[in-house]
Order: C-alpha cells, then sequence, then structure tokens
C-alpha cells in the first residue's frame, strides 16, 4: 500500500455467466446448462485490499453479467468506501429490479452502462435473446428515478453494438437513451468473431452513404434530445472518413479519462501513447482485469497466455511485481512480445477504446 497515485482501471466480472445468449456475443457460445461461478465476498474483499488503493476506476463487469452476483451491491460499497472515484458496470438490465436500483445507487455506483441494441421490441428481442426492451426500459426509468433521489446522481451510458440489424434503428436508440434519462450514448462497431447469430452482420459491403445517414440521422437525434452520441471511428464507411473521426475521438478519450479519472491520468496515457507510438499497447501499466474464475489478466485480450496471477494468490508486491514489469518490458522491446499481444488487434490499433464503458468485445471468459 503506501503510494497515493490512483492510476488503475480494474475490470472486474464478478461471474462467468450471463442470463442471456446475445447474437454478437461469445457467451452465446456457453450452453444453457452452464453453472457459473461467481468471485465470493472474501476473494472481492482480497482484491480491494491489494488494488483499490491504486485505483482510479473499478467497473463490476466486463465480459459477462454482474447482476447474476448477489454481492453486488457489496462489491459497490468496497469500492465505495476504498475511496476510488469512478464506480461503474455495464449490464443488460434485465434482473435490475427496482429496489436492487436502489440499494447500487446508496452503495455509491456513479455511472451505469447499459446495453440497447434494438430501436424496436422485435430487433432487441432478436439480438439479445427474447429480452424484452419494454421491461428494460421500465428497469432504467427506475433506476434514473433512484440515482435523481441521491446527491450525487450516477450517471447512465448506452451502448449499441451496431450492425446491419439495426443500423436502421439507431435513432430510434437514441430516443430510448433520451426517455431513460442517459447522458451519453456509444456506437460501437461489432467485432464479428464467426458467431453463427452474426454471420451476414457485419456493414463492410453495404452502400456507404447508407451507413453515413443512418449515423447523420442518430447525430441529429441526439443533438435534439441532449444525448452526448460517441461514435467510434471503427463504424465509419471509408478510410477518409476514420481518419477524419479518429482526432475527434482521440480528444474526447482525453477528456473523458480526465474527466472520470483526473487530468494527471489522462496526460500520463497521452504522454504513454505520444512516447510509444502507434504499436504499443498501455493495459499493462493502466489497466487489470479480473475474471469471474478469479484469473488476474492484463486486458479482455488476453486468450494465449497464462493468467498473470489469481485471486487467491499473495498478491503483496504485485503491482510492482515481476509479472506485471515483464508485460510493460516487451511493450518496450526489453522482452519477447507475448502471444496474446502478437494476435491482438490493440497491439497494432491503438486507437481502438480500451477503458471502461467502452466495448470490450472480449473473448469468452475463463
Ligand atoms: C459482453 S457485455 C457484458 C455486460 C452485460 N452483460 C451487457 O450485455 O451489457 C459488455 C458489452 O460488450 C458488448 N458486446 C457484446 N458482444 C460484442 C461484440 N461482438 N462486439 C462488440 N461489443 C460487444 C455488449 O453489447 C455490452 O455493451
Ligand atoms: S452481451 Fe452481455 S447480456 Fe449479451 S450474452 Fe454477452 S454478456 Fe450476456
Ligand atoms: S496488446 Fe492486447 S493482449 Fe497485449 S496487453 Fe494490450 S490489449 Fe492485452
Amino acid at each position: 500500500m503506501g503510494s497515493s497515485r490512483r492510476d488503475l482501471e480494474l475490470r472486474v466480472d464478478l461471474t462467468t455467466g450471463c442470463n442471456l445468449r446475445c447474437v454478437m456475443c461469445t457467451l452465446s457460445l456457453l450452453p444453457r446448462s452452464h453453472r457459473f461461478e461467481c468471485l465470493s465476498l472474501e476473494q472481492i474483499h482480497r482484491l480491494a485490499r491489494a488494488f483499490f488503493h491504486r485505483a482510479r476506476a473499478v467497473s463490476w463487469s466486463w465480459a459477462t453479467e454482474p447482476l447474476l452476483s448477489p454481492d453486488l451491491v457489496e462489491a459497490v460499497a468496497i469500492a465505495q468506501s476504498a475511496g476510488v472515484p469512478d464506480i461503474s458496470m455495464i449490464t443488460n438490465a434485465v434482473l435490475l429490479r427496482p429496489s436492487r436500483s436502489q440499494a447500487l445507487v446508496e452503495a455509491g455506483l456513479n455511472r451505469l452502462v447499459v446495453s440497447i441494441d434494438g430501436g424496436s421490441p422485435e430487433t432487441f428481442k432478436a439480438i439479445r435473446d427474447g429480452a424484452s426492451l419494454e421491461k428494460v426500459i421500465e428497469n432504467l426509468l427506475a433506476f434514473s428515478e433512484a440515482a435523481a433521489r441521491v446527491s450525487t446522481r450516477p450517471s447512465v451510458e448506452v451502448n449499441t453494438v451496431v450492425m446491419r440489424r439495426n443500423i436502421c434503428e439507431l435513432a430510434a436508440i437514441v430516443e430510448i437513451a433520451g426517455r431513460i434519462g442517459a447522458d451519453q450514448h456509444n456506437l460501437i462497431r461489432a467485432s464479428d468473431y464467426g458467431l453463427r447469430g452474426m454471420q451476414d452482420q457485419s456493414l463492410e459491403g453495404l452502400p456507404p452513404e447508407h451507413i453515413e445517414s443512418s449515423l447523420a440521422e442518430a447525430v441529429r437525434s441526439a443533438r435534439q434530445i441532449g444525448v452526448r452520441l460517441m461514435i467510434s471511428p471503427l463504424l465509419r464507411s471509408s478510410s477518409g472518413a476514420r481518419k477524419r473521426h479518429r482526432a475527434a475521438w482521440l480528444l474526447h478519450q482525453f477528456v473523458r479519462k480526465s474527466n472520470r479519472q483526473g487530468l494527471g491520468a489522462a496526460l500520463r496515457l497521452a504522454w504513454f501513447q505520444a512516447r510509444h507510438g502507434r504499436n504499443r499497447c498501455a493495459s499493462p501499466y493502466f489497466n487489470l482485469q479480473v475474471r469471474g474464475n478469479g484469473d488476474i489478466v492484463p486486458c479482455c485480450e488476453w486468450s494465449y497466455d497464462a493468467p498473470l496471477a489469481h485471486v487467491d494468490d499473495d498478491l503483496d508486491g504485485f503491482l510492482e511485481g515481476e509479472a506485471r514489469s515483464g508485460l510493460q518490458g516487451s511493450m518496450e522491446g526489453r522482452a519477447p512480445v507475448r502471444n496474446s499481444c502478437r494476435q491482438c488487434p490493440v497491439f497494432s490499433l491503438p486507437s481502438v477504446d480500451t477503458s471502461p464503458g467502452a466495448s470490450p468485445g472480449c473473448r469468452p471468459p475463463g
């Protein structure tokens, strides 16, 4: 302990499972009978003792569904009492009962990120495994009411994974974001893992004017309603358009990081990226990810190497230890590049957003 520097972004999956099987998600590969594990309260406390004094941000989910954990509210409270400034979670909100919303808000959740991929009940249901859009909206309205009752008023963000099935409904999803009181709406490009439900869903091959007019309609709708719309440059229809929008995106990343995590953290990351150039990844320096089975890895792309540690290991000294410094060395050319990094798009495309709340598009956990 000891250091007062808060420079870490932690993403902790409290479970290995999900109640849905969405078409674009690798969790859809899990059989319905999958018996998911959850981190225990003791393991959550171990993480808090080892890491939270250095955490700027903790997201209590990344690749799985946090509302399946019986200890979610307690986990938020633990992060809050450790003084973590940005405490969030990403959820499908199907199990977000009003009493749970109230408890989460009171425990200190700062930010709720909810995934909505359809502007009509039919599209939502088809993408999100039969889930009901009306029910999700009802849950989110109750969350917003609970949020309005506390002085800290947690913010709400909507994530939409854009694909052929929903590209014509973006403006309608923005309207839903407005209805539930969202501050921000993130449009994300789907990472296509060749899942059966994603065949023919790529935007590649769609007429560019079709993509751009759907995005423009969403922008108009967001302006009218007053929702901040963030469009991944990867959604743009041509490489010229991607380049034009990349600068705006990078500026937004900087402002977002500095709002949420302080100017120091934003400047450190910008300095890192300027110093190490395009093909170096910041995750080994600023990120840690904990899987629902307790494995500790640097990022959600870590699929071809052993975990750096497990939550039940002795974590004293882990942050400054060999596992992380060795990986940092591999980013700086002092050690061989790891297999996971070799296969990883982030290694060559550092403009991909890896901050909490952005899309992980992860491989299956565990
Ligand atoms: C994996 S989910 C886990 C959290 C929660 N279950 C949910 O759906 O919000 C986290 C985010 O990843 C997004 N996601 C899922 N599959 C994706 C894909 N193939 N490409 C990009 N993002 C994806 C989801 O829409 C969601 O916003
Ligand atoms: S996107 Fe979220 S809700 Fe859908 S299957 Fe994946 S983890 Fe579950
Ligand atoms: S390059 Fe990819 S796999 Fe390697 S640490 Fe960064 S995000 Fe993880």
